[in-house]
């Protein structure tokens, strides 16, 4: 029997549902592709298409009236992104660049990595993340790894840190939340870290669609994170929210239109704008950028803590139902990586449906038949490498000696064969649309799989 708080919530969640995402159930769609993608609400639309036939916005790199109205857009949006962040800007600044990956990116190519110095990766990381161990190597950083436990969380985080720590400083780079397992990772590692002497770059990227997250608490010198994943629209927009501090620490390999106050050919010597300018390559996607305050305004409407409250929810309903699926003989049908309660965890669910014998089945039938019953599941590693290694007790020797076998045949499949593993599973992200009936609906795609 429901609480009149939890009847409360539930009407509220379907109101909005109904308001703003009526498109999922006039085609009948069980969206849980959250870590994906999240999806837009109408709002968002007619108050970003109300700006644009209003408005006259220019490129804002030249200085008429229109270049000054996307100007204020722009500035406006920082401001707000800072705000959601819990920060201003007397301490902290706001890149804006293409996506979570760019926003990596930037921090990769321009921080001053040398011999030595570390570069201290989660196993679990997007790749997005582990590409950053390539411009560490060209510096000639240790690269290491903190290892993952049995549930996927970090193992021991504080004393490797503190062992590494012996040989120099250097960034650390983790999720805040896994997009593989779900896994949220202690956000008080980041202030044990810089204690340490590292500077820290936290990817938020699955973590802010449904989690408020305070920069005052958890003072990272690096955020980053992708617009569409927090409110579904627009695409092609994110952002690299920095101390101030640590940008200005970040010394950047190249030069582009708008990062220049000058830059002399005669000379051959450029000198880069200050702070955010000198990250934000060309002309900024204004019009884009145009549309992030109706998705804050969303969000705020929701309000993140009921937002954190629905996806807990919906996320133990389905967590609660995988774990008691079984198949005639009794087996279970389902192995779940990652945690198996709500405990530390957000909304995505990574899972293998398996045969009455327990070997996992190929991820891929379970997500064809899932797409023809209209149900959003992901199948495969996710991006990401070292949680799903982890998960499916795939070490290096073996993963080595596949390759070295395969060579130029590689392919996933033969991979596959080779470890004799899933190299994949099918994963379930939950997010602000979802309500109950999807759970229902994604459960049975599973179920369906019983013999
Ligand atoms: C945790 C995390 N980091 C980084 C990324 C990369 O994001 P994007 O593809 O928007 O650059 C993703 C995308 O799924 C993610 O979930």
């Amino acid at each position: 029997m429901l609480s009149v708080a939890e009847v409360e919530t539930v009407t509220f969640f379907d109101e909005l549902r109904h308001r703003e995402f009526s498109r999922l159930d006039k085609q009948h769609h069980a969206y849980l592709d959250y870590a994906g993608s999240g999806l837009y609400g109408e709002s968002q639309l007619r108050a970003h298409h109300a700006l644009l036939r209003e408005g006259i916005f220019g490129n804002p790199h030249s200085d008429t009236g229109p270049s000054r109205a996307s100007t204020e857009v722009i500035e406006a949006a920082r401001r707000r992104v800072l705000r959601f962040f819990d920060v201003d800007e007397s301490t902290h600044d706001v890149c804006f660049v293409a996506n979570t990956t760019a926003a990596i990116k930037l921090v990769a190519e321009s921080y001053p990595f040398s011999p030595e110095s570390n570069c201290i990766l989660a196993a679990d990381n997007h790749n997005s993340v582990n590409g950053i161990r390539e411009y560490a190597r060209h510096a000639g950083a240790r690269v290491r790894y903190l290892p993952l436990d049995d549930e996927l969380r970090l193992f021991d985080a504080e004393l490797f840190l503190c062992e590494e720590s012996l040989r120099g400083g250097g960034l650390v780079a983790f999720p805040a939340q896994s997009n593989m397992s779900g896994v949220q990772h202690p956000l008080n590692l980041v202030m044990k870290a810089r204690a340490l002497g590292f500077d820290v770059l936290l990817d938020v990227a699955a973590f802010v669609p449904s989690h408020a997250f305070s920069l005052r608490q958890c003072p990272a010198d690096f955020v980053t994170l992708s617009f569409y994943k927090l409110f579904g629209y627009p695409t092609g927009i994110g952002a690299l929210v920095a101390r101030r501090d640590a940008l200005a620490r970040l010394r950047r390999p190249w030069f582009a239109g708008g990062t220049v106050l000058y830059a002399s050919v005669a000379a051959d010597a450029h000198r880069l704008r200050p702070r955010h300018e000198a990250f934000e390559d060309g002309t900024p996607n204004f019009l884009g950028i145009a549309a992030l305050d109706a998705g804050f305004e969303l969000l705020a409407e929701v309000g993140m803590s009921r937002l954190s409250a629905h996806v807990a929810q919906l996320t133990g309903d389905f967590l609660d139902e995988l774990r008691t699926l079984r198949h005639g003989n009794g087996s279970p049908l389902v192995r779940i990586y990652g945690p198996r309660d709500t405990t530390a965890r957000g909304g995505a669910v990574t899972f293998n449906v398996c045969d009455r014998d327990g070997a996992p089945i190929p991820y891929s039938p379970v997500e064809t038949r899932a797409r023809r019953e209209g149900v959003s599941l992901r199948g495969g590693c996710f991006c990401n490498p070292g949680a799903s290694e982890a998960a499916f007790g795939l070490d290096a020797p073996r993963i080595g000696a596949c390759f070295d076998s395969l060579g130029e045949d590689f392919t996933l499949e033969r991979f596959a064969e080779c470890t004799n593993t899933a190299v994949g599973a099918v994963r379930a992200s939950i997010g602000l649309a979802n309500n109950a009936d999807d759970i229902r609906r994604a459960v049975e795609v599973v179920a369906s799989f019983r013999e």
